[in-house]
């Protein structure tokens, strides 16, 4: 924590680079060994009796180092989270009236995919110390009509998938047998659970590399990691055309040579980008713990976060009006942009509203109105991190003044 002379120098001092564009939307972190990558891939398919072709070898290559990486069997790679999840959904041939529980803080993708394949979508609350699915709510929710468990390892932090796996085992399906945990990855590439890296438990974890993700494959891409060969072998006929055999549906799912070879970069520097990105929210830990107004994000024992998002829940008394209140002053008056990320999902999205009528989730609708996440990026320099705490501490105080 600094103490407030230090904090009045620090503002005074101001912010080192300034607010940055996008914030807090940020992009991701590319070096010129993408570039060279991007160059050798075109310059390689400038012979034209080769061309890009359909299953290059970078592409093979980026699946096999991703499953390695996360120490899956298979890693089959995509063209974006959402059509992943919309994958996910289709794998599991969902009958009209088949449940999918999933929780309500949440970014709509896995929402839009269980709607959209004809499933029923059902919320669940999340643990507000991780804002990930909370177990005990899910088993609650489970009827004979359930078929999965869509959680998102939500901001960067690792689902508890153990307790998820264990109720799904708990409460088969008369016909499918055990429900299937789907972990919805976007935002928590690199991630670890236990012993693992997020994207190793559940039936199969779909990852995101569009721009304001953990690794990027230039601005949109993604990827499916599992365990299961059956899985992956209908992802990969879903992926394209239906795949050696004709027993499926397919369509064109496929990244481009040029996206994989990046990945294959992005991912060898990912471990270096996400150590700087956790110094930086340990950083901005220490300097904000001693604001009784604020619960900083936790890191559970086991869990390593991988911080795509620094998620702050201001106390249940400042929700709605004064936490919309410090956002804007932290943006109008300290230049330091934060995002609500995310509120329920049928309060975002008219959809799905249409969709999920009379499922009201209490805790979730308040912790929408209390959290927000300042801005965090692995560029960010120690000095602007001290800033955007400073400013957060002299907003906080302010608005406790006031009355
Ligand atoms: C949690 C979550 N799931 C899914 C997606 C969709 O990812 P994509 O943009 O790769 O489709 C996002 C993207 O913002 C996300 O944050």
């Amino acid at each position: 924590m600094m103490d407030k002379a230090r904090r009045k120098e620090i503002l005074k001092r101001g912010r080192p680079s300034g607010k940055w564009d996008g914030e807090p939307m940020v992009g991701g972190w590319y070096t010129e060994e993408e570039v060279e990558a991007v160059v050798k891939a075109v310059r390689d398919s400038m012979d034209w009796q080769v061309g890009f072709g359909f299953y290059c070898e970078e592409m093979l290559e980026f699946e096999r180092k991703f499953a390695e990486y996360c120490g899956t069997a298979d890693a089959v790679s995509i063209t974006s989270a959402g059509a992943g999840l919309d994958m996910a959904m289709m794998a599991l041939d969902l009958e009209p009236g088949d449940e999918v529980i999933s929780p309500a803080i949440n970014f709509y993708a896995g929402h839009y995919s269980i709607i959209g394949q004809g499933g029923k979508l059902v919320f669940c609350e999340v643990d507000p110390k991780t804002f990930c699915a909370d177990p005990a709510d899910v088993e609650k929710r489970i009827t004979p009509r359930t078929r999965a468990i869509l959680p998102t390892h939500m901001n960067g932090l690792s689902a508890d998938m153990d307790a998820l796996l264990e109720i799904a085992e708990r409460h088969p399906h008369s016909k499918h047998g055990p429900l299937k945990v789907i972990g919805d990855v976007a935002r928590a590439c690199g991630a670890g659970y236990k012993d693992t890296k997020v994207g190793k438990k559940g039936w199969m974890n779909v990852f995101s590399f569009h721009t304001m993700k953990l690794m990027t494959t230039l601005g949109e891409g993604g990827m499916i990691t599992t365990d299961d060969p059956q899985l992956a072998r209908r992802l990969r006929a879903i992926r394209m055309w239906g795949g050696d055999t004709e027993e499926y549906w397919g369509g064109n799912y496929k990244m481009t040579k040029i996206q994989a070879a990046v990945g294959l970069v992005q991912l060898r520097r990912l471990d270096e980008m996400l150590s700087l990105r956790h110094e930086r929210a340990v950083q901005r830990t220490e300097l904000l713990k001693d604001v009784s107004e604020l619960t900083l994000p936790s890191e559970p024992p086991g869990y390593w976060h991988a911080y795509y998002l620094y998620t702050i829940l201001v106390a249940p008394e400042w929700a709605g009006e004064k936490r919309d209140r410090l956002m804007k002053m932290l943006l109008d008056d300290y230049g330091v942009g934060s995002a609500v990320l995310n509120p329920p999902t049928y309060q975002a999205r008219a959809f799905v509203r249409t969709h999920t009528r009379g499922q009201n989730l209490p805790l979730a609708e308040e912790l929408g109105q209390r959290l927000f996440c300042p801005f965090l990026h692995p560029l960010m320099s120690e000095e602007d991190n001290e800033y955007v705490a400073a400013a957060i501490i002299e907003t906080v105080e302010r608005i406790v003044d006031e009355g």
